[in-house]
Formats: C-alpha cells, sequence, structure tokens
C-alpha cells in the first residue's frame, strides 16, 4: 500500500494512452506556454480575450441522450469568452492561427457545465507530450514545425484543416469545436459519445478587418447591434470511431443532432468582466455527460488549473500591492 502511495506521488503528470509514453507536467506546460515573459495576472494561453453573455435555448432534441437539465427544452443563462490563442494579452487579434469560444452554464447551484472550443476541428496529436513537444517547435519556427509534422503522421488531417482554412472577419462566423470527445448519460445510463461544435448562423468575410483589437472591436459593435446566433450540434458517434483520439475526425455521415441556439446577447472588456476570473476546465460537467478516456482532457484539467493558480495569485498580489500604496 505504501508502496503504492509512494508511486502515486512520484508519478509527475500525464501519459500518453500508451504507458510507456513520456510524461510532462501541468508546471511544465504552464512554463512553455507563458515563455519568457509572463504577462501577470494574466491566462498563459489564450490569454486576449473579451467576456461575453447570453443565453442558450434548448429545443429539447438531446434530452433523450442526456439527463442534463441544459438540454431539456427551455433557456439557461451562460457566462462566456472569445479570444484567440496565444499567451500575450494585447497581441494583434489579426495573427493568431485560433480562435476560441468558453462557455459556463450553472444550471443550479450544484449543476455547472465548462466548456473551452477551438476552430479546428482536430487536433495534430493524440497526447500530451508530444503536445508539448508541437508546442516547442512552434516556439522553435517553421522549420522546426515541419519536421514536427514529419514526424507525426497522425497531423494529417489538422495539417489538411489548417491549408483549407480562412479565417473569417468575425467571431460571431466562426466554428468552435470540442476537439476533445464526451458520453451523453441519459436517465437510464444509457452512454454515447459525442463532439460537438458551435455552428455560426451568419457568413463574415474578412475584408475589412483591420487594427489590433479588430475582432473584439468587431463582435462588441455587432453585438450591441443586435443578438449573435449559433447552432449547437452535436455529433454521435458510431462504434467504430475512436472517442479516445483527437485526431481524427469521425464520418461525415455520423448523426448529427442541434439541441439548440446560443444567443449573444452582450460583451465586456475581459478586465471589468466576469469571465476573467473563470477558469473554463473542461472537465466541469453536469449530470449527464460525461468525459472520455482521452488523455488530452486531463492534461487540460490539469494545466489550465496551474495556470488559474499562478493568475490569481498574482492578482492577488497586485490588489494587495495597489491596497498598500492607498
Ligand atoms: C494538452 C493540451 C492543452 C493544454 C496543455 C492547454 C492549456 C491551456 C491553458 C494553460 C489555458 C489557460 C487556462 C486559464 O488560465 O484559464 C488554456 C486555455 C484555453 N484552451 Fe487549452 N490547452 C490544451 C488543449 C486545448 C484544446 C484541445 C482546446 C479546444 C478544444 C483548448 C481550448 C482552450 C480555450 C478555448 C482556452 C481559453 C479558455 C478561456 O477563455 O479561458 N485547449 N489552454
Amino acid at each position: 500500500m505504501k508502496t503504492l502511495y509512494l508511486a502515486l506521488l512520484l508519478v509527475p503528470a500525464f501519459s500518453s494512452s500508451a504507458d510507456t509514453a513520456p510524461k510532462v507536467s501541468a508546471q511544465q506546460f504552464v512554463n512553455l506556454q507563458q515563455g519568457d515573459t509572463v504577462f501577470a495576472g494574466f491566462r498563459r494561453a489564450h490569454a486576449k480575450g473579451i467576456c461575453i453573455s447570453g443565453e442558450f435555448h434548448a429545443n429539447g432534441q438531446l434530452a433523450a441522450y442526456s439527463k442534463a437539465s441544459l438540454f431539456k427544452a427551455g433557456i439557461t443563462p451562460f457566462t462566456g469568452r472569445l479570444s484567440i490563442a496565444g499567451s500575450n494579452p494585447t497581441a494583434p487579434d489579426l495573427k493568431s492561427p485560433v480562435r476560441s469560444m468558453a462557455l459556463s452554464f450553472a444550471s443550479s447551484r450544484t449543476e455547472q457545465w465548462r466548456l473551452a472550443m477551438n476552430t479546428p476541428p482536430v487536433m495534430a496529436v493524440a497526447d500530451p507530450h508530444s503536445f508539448y513537444q508541437q508546442i516547442l517547435a512552434i516556439k522553435a519556427g517553421p522549420a522546426a514545425i515541419q519536421q514536427f509534422f514529419a514526424e507525426h503522421p497522425e497531423s494529417k488531417e489538422f495539417r489538411a484543416w489548417a491549408a483549407q482554412y480562412q479565417p473569417t472577419g468575425s467571431y460571431a462566423a466562426e466554428t468552435y469545436h470540442s476537439i476533445n470527445a464526451f458520453y451523453l448519460v441519459n436517465a437510464t445510463g444509457e452512454q454515447q459519445a459525442v463532439r460537438w461544435a458551435m455552428r455560426p448562423t451568419i457568413a463574415v468575410t474578412a475584408g475589412a478587418l483591420d487594427g489590433n483589437d479588430a475582432l473584439q472591436t468587431e463582435i462588441a459593435n455587432r453585438i450591441a447591434g443586435g443578438p449573435v446566433v449559433f447552432d449547437w450540434v452535436f455529433t454521435l458517434a458510431e462504434p467504430a470511431d475512436d472517442e479516445n483520439n483527437p485526431t481524427k475526425a469521425w464520418p461525415d455521415n455520423r448523426r448529427q443532432i442541434t439541441a439548440g441556439q446560443l444567443v449573444l446577447t452582450s460583451t465586456t472588456a475581459q478586465l471589468e468582466g466576469n469571465c476573467h476570473a473563470i477558469n473554463f476546465d473542461p472537465l466541469v460537467l453536469p449530470s449527464g455527460v460525461a468525459a472520455s478516456r482521452d488523455p488530452i482532457l486531463r492534461a487540460r484539467s490539469a494545466a489550465y488549473a496551474e495556470s488559474y493558480r499562478r493568475r490569481a495569485k498574482e492578482q492577488l498580489q497586485g490588489a494587495l500591492e495597489g491596497s498598500n500604496n492607498d
């Protein structure tokens, strides 16, 4: 027993699905993602963003698959965040290759759901250590990333997506993907593996955008003029589909169910809004939604917590220094 306890303490972090793969800790991830310049008080990834809020209007179509109250026909409010990838909270919006949406639902005091989605439908790699190596390669430059992709043939679908992806002219016109799979669990305990996407209901071309904060300004103006709507579409896996491998899309003919519409009704600058203080940990799940065994999900949860721990501490220190100066 004691040996097992010690062994658990000594295992630093996440392995890939193959137990022999090297391991990487949440601290290592966050050190690498934040880089040499620390922007105190900000997220170590997706540091630049804008708070959003609104409502999810469920049509009840998914209620037979999940007992989460969110999917019963009706309306649930949310707090969320639109962001770009990267560790710099003042980076130019249009330089980032990835755009993101995060959501937090509190259906009741005990039932919460946090979601974080990106524009690519798949990841380039399937395990945390390879993702760590991918970030190292991205930081080393184009030659290193070319070599990394050549050594990781599982990145084929991601590369094909990246080659054809055309950034749109608005956060409102992107499709945001869960990438990792989850299970819907219904009232009788049946499980259905799913991935989901937030699909835009408008098209906006990139032409008119300009300026360092182009995406933030565009979405704030757009929502000030009226709600922005997305369809929340779930794709149901069949037995042949691997829910634990985020590098492989499931075939196009898989059944899809639209659970309802996400309606964005307001934006707030992140330092003034309530999204800044939320950790959009993808393993905060309601009853009726369960995590797959995809090892990336565990790595994400631990890394988001480490990033949150650092930024919360820095904010507290900043607040204390501020009050000492009063
Ligand atoms: C092992 C893989 C990954 C690692 C280590 C990682 C790490 C991180 C970290 C450290 C943060 C900052 C968290 C915070 O301070 O609140 C973050 C934010 C985020 N990540 Fe990941 N990530 C990974 C994979 C993914 C994937 C696959 C997706 C998309 C499905 C994703 C989407 C996001 C989004 C949308 C945010 C910003 C959420 C917000 O607005 O607060 N990440 N990630």
